[in-house]
């Protein structure tokens, strides 16, 4: 593999992607800790910041056990794909840059990725996440992907050196596509647990929850705190990211509770673009 001093970043885009939020939550991150895990990966925002703090030389943390997870299995392939096999994803990359058209798009939109080796179905979601509209990752009932395509006139799909920076960064790391609750079996004493759920919307209108075919609903949530609770009881150290709404202030009692402003860039209104204020909350520092 090609020696690169490219740090890596979130390779694809995602509803709900931290790296804007990146500071404010820095501020907050443990101090030290050994392993870490992320049960809701998304675009691994949080997960890069780290391994490239951890890099630099400024964070006191072990980072020997680590986990990524989501329940997102088209995602969770992807990182895998990255990690176990990047020049086969950089080799079909190539392809879908090279054919990118409205046709072409559609045509790989319709293709079945449950029929295809895991390189090549990576490639699919990167080349589409990176060309659709709005770059959202929305599935239907079917959990088929249904975004038309984008208005972007010269999209930049990928970056090589990039994900090869992102393959060495998840080399070791245990990812596998899981429900969030599942990281009770895996985190141990002092290590780093970093929730970031689908939120719990601030209007019925507002509410964005289809990234898998299951919505994410009032009960996760309540299940959501009742895992931090267990997390924090065995010695974690634990963040969760929510909206700021009395329901969800309320679940986290007890916890520091932590307002922040973000100007959010998907919204299912186009219109309603400003700053919204969004909780972070932490058991230790
Ligand atoms: C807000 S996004 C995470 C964003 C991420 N932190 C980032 O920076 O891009 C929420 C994620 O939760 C996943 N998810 C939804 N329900 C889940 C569940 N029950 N267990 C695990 N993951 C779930 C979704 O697939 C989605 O990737």
């Amino acid at each position: 593999m090609p020696k690169s001093t490219v740090e890596p970043k979130p390779f694809i885009k995602w509803a709900g992607g931290k790296t804007q939020l990146l500071p404010q939550l820095a501020r907050l991150f443990p101090e030290r800790f050994e392993g870490y895990h992320e049960p809701f990966v998304g675009s691994a925002a949080v997960f890069f910041h780290l391994y490239n703090m951890k890099q630099r030389g400024e964070l006191k943390a072990s980072m020997r056990r680590m986990s990524l997870t989501d329940s997102n299995d088209e995602l969770v392939n992807c990182y895998r794909a990255v990690r176990d096999g990047v020049e086969s994803v950089i080799g079909w990359l190539e392809e879908h840059k090279q054919n990118h058209g409205p046709k072409y798009y559609y045509a790989v939109r319709a293709q079945n990725p449950r029929n295809m080796g895991d390189t090549e179905r990576a490639a699919r979601l990167i080349y589409l996440n990176k060309t659709c509209y709005n770059g959202l990752y929305r599935v239907n009932r079917k959990g088929q992907f249904n975004v038309p395509i984008g208005r972007y006139k010269n999209p930049s799909i990928f970056n090589a050196d990039e994900l090869r920076a992102a393959s060495r960064a998840l080399d070791g790391v245990t990812i596998e596509a899981a429900d969030f609750r599942d990281v009770l079996k895996r985190a141990r004493k002092n290590d780093f647990v970093y929730f970031d759920p689908p939120y719990y919307p601030l209007s019925k209108t507002a509410s964005f929850t289809s990234y898998t075919e299951h919505p994410f609903g009032k009960f996760e949530h309540e299940s959501l705190a009742l895992v931090a609770r267990a997390l924090s009881e065995k010695g974690c150290k634990v963040m969760v990211n929510n909206s700021w709404t009395d329901f969800t202030r309320r679940l986290y009692f007890g916890f520091k509770r932590v307002e922040l402003k973000a100007s959010r860039s998907i919204n299912s209104k186009a219109g309603k673009r400003g700053k919204i204020s969004e909780m972070v909350v932490v058991n230790a520092r």
